[in-house]
C-alpha cells in the first residue's frame, strides 16, 4: 500500500500547478482529487503533470469523497478562508493555503480557529522562505556579517495584500522572524481598483519597525522597479537579494560586492533562471510540510501564524492610512481597513468604475470577479 501522502487541490488556476509540481518532486504526495468550477482547468493539470486524480466541480464533494491526507487551497484571496474552513472540518492532517492567509484578520483567526477544532496543521504559502538566497541571507544576518540590521528596503507593486504580504513576510524571516510591533503608511486610491476580487490601492507606502530595532521600507506602485527581495542595510555591510542570488558586501569581502548563488535541494539557478524559484520553492516548501506532518520536524517555516503577522503588516498600511496614526501590532482592528475607508465614503472612488488587474485569469463568462471563489 502506498504510504504517499493523498492530496486534494482546491482551485486549479495558476498556483496550483506549482503546488501540484512542488507535492510530485518531493515524491512524499500523491494528487488524488483535483477541484474547480472549470473542468478545462483540471484537464489542463492532469497534462501538464501526466497525473489521473478524479475531477470534482463541488469542492465539498472532493473533500467528503476523498478525504484527502492534505488539501491545497488555490482559489482567489476571498476563498482563502471559506475553503480553508470546509476542509478542516474533514479533517485532514494539513491544508496549505495561498497568500494572502485571507481578506480580513478576523477570517484569517477563523481559519486558524477551525484548524485548531480540528486537529489540522495549517500553512500559508509563502514559499520563498524555502529558497536557498533567501535562507542564506537570514543565515548571513544572524551569524553578524552586516552587523546589526538597520533597514531593509524593497520595491512592490500591484496592490498590499498579493505583492507585499510576501515581502512582510520576508521582512521577519530575514530577521529570524523578529516580530513587527508598529506600522506607520499610507495610501493613495482614486480608482476602483482590485486584485482577484480584492480591493486595492492605486501606491502606498509602509514603514514597518521590528522589536530588534530593524526598520523595513515598502513603496508599492510607486517606483518603476519592482522585484521580489530586498536591500539590507546593516551597520557593517549590506545584502542585495533577489529570488535566485545575493551580493554581500563587507569587511570581508573586502568592501567589494561578492555574488552567491546557492543551488537549491532540488534545483540549480544557473540551469532553471526565472523558473528557478518557482520550482525550487514549491518542492523544498512540499519536503518540509511532510516533515511536518509526519513528525519529522517540530516547525514548518510557512506555519499559519506567521501568515497571520504578514498580513496583519499589511492591513496595519491601511489601518494607519484610516487612523492617521502609528499602529501598534497585533492589530485589534479586524476588518479589512481599507474597505471600511472607502465603504464609509472617507476614500470614494474619485473616478468610479470598478476593475480588477487579475481579470484576465478568469474563464467563461466571469469576467470581473471570482465571487464563487468565495464559496
Ligand atoms: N505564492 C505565490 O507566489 C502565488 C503566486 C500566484 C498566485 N498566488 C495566490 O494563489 C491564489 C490563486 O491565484 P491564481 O493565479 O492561481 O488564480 P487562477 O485564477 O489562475 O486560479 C484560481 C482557480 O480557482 C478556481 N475556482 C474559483 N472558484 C472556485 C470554487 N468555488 N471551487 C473550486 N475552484 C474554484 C477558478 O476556476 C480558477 O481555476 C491567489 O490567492 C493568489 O494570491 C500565490
Amino acid at each position: 500500500m502506498s504510504t504517499k501522502l493523498r492530496v486534494g487541490v482546491i482551485g486549479c488556476g495558476g498556483i496550483a500547478g506549482n503546488h501540484i509540481r512542488g507535492y510530485l518532486d518531493s515524491g512524499r504526495y500523491e494528487i488524488v482529487g483535483l477541484a474547480d468550477l472549470e473542468e478545462a482547468a483540471m484537464a489542463e493539470k492532469d497534462a501538464k503533470f501526466e497525473i489521473a486524480p478524479r475531477h470534482y466541480t463541488d469542492a465539498r464533494e472532493m473533500l467528503a469523497r476523498e478525504k484527502p491526507d492534505v488539501v491545497s487551497i488555490c482559489t482567489w484571496h476571498p476563498g482563502h478562508a471559506t475553503w480553508t474552513i470546509a476542509a478542516a472540518v474533514h479533517r485532514p492532517q494539513a491544508i496549505l493555503c495561498e497568500k494572502p492567509m485571507a481578506d480580513t484578520i478576523s477570517r484569517a483567526e477563523q481559519m486558524m480557529l477551525a484548524c485548531q477544532r480540528n486537529g489540522v496543521k495549517l500553512g500559508i504559502s509563502h514559499q520563498r522562505r524555502f529558497l536557498p538566497a533567501y535562507t542564506l541571507a537570514r543565515d548571513l544576518i544572524a551569524q553578524g556579517a552586516i552587523g546589526v540590521v538597520k533597514t531593509i528596503q524593497s520595491f512592490a507593486a500591484d496592490g498590499l495584500p498579493n505583492y507585499s504580504s510576501h515581502q512582510t513576510d520576508m521582512y521577519r524571516y530575514l530577521l529570524s522572524d523578529d516580530d513587527c510591533d508598529w506600522v506607520m503608511g499610507n495610501i493613495e486610491r482614486k480608482t476602483d481598483r482590485y486584485e482577484r476580487s480584492t480591493r486595492i490601492e492605486d501606491s502606498a507606502v509602509g514603514v514597518f519597525h521590528f522589536t530588534g530595532g530593524a526598520v523595513a521600507l515598502l513603496l508599492s506602485d510607486v517606483t518603476p522597479t519592482v522585484y521580489q527581495g530586498a536591500l539590507i542595510y546593516g551597520a557593517e555591510g549590506m545584502i542585495n537579494l533577489t529570488t535566485n542570488n545575493l551580493l554581500l558586501l563587507n569587511h570581508d569581502t573586502g568592501g567589494s560586492w561578492k555574488l552567491h548563488e546557492p543551488d537549491g535541494q532540488f534545483y540549480k539557478v544557473a540551469e532553471l533562471g526565472d523558473q528557478f524559484e518557482w520550482q525550487e520553492a514549491g518542492a523544498a516548501q512540499a519536503v518540509e510540510l511532510a516533515d511536518w506532518i509526519e513528525g519529522k520536524t517540530e516547525r514548518f517555516r510557512g506555519e499559519a501564524t506567521n501568515g497571520l503577522k504578514a498580513l496583519q503588516m499589511v492591513h496595519a498600511v491601511y489601518e494607519s492610512a484610516r487612523m492617521h496614526e502609528k499602529v501598534l501590532l497585533p492589530m485589534q482592528t479586524r476588518q479589512n481597513p481599507l474597505d471600511l475607508m472607502v465603504e464609509s465614503g472617507h476614500l470614494a472612488p474619485e473616478r468610479p468604475g470598478p476593475y480588477d488587474i487579475r481579470a484576465f485569469l478568469l474563464r467563461g463568462e466571469r469576467m470581473a470577479s471570482d465571487t464563487e471563489g468565495a464559496g
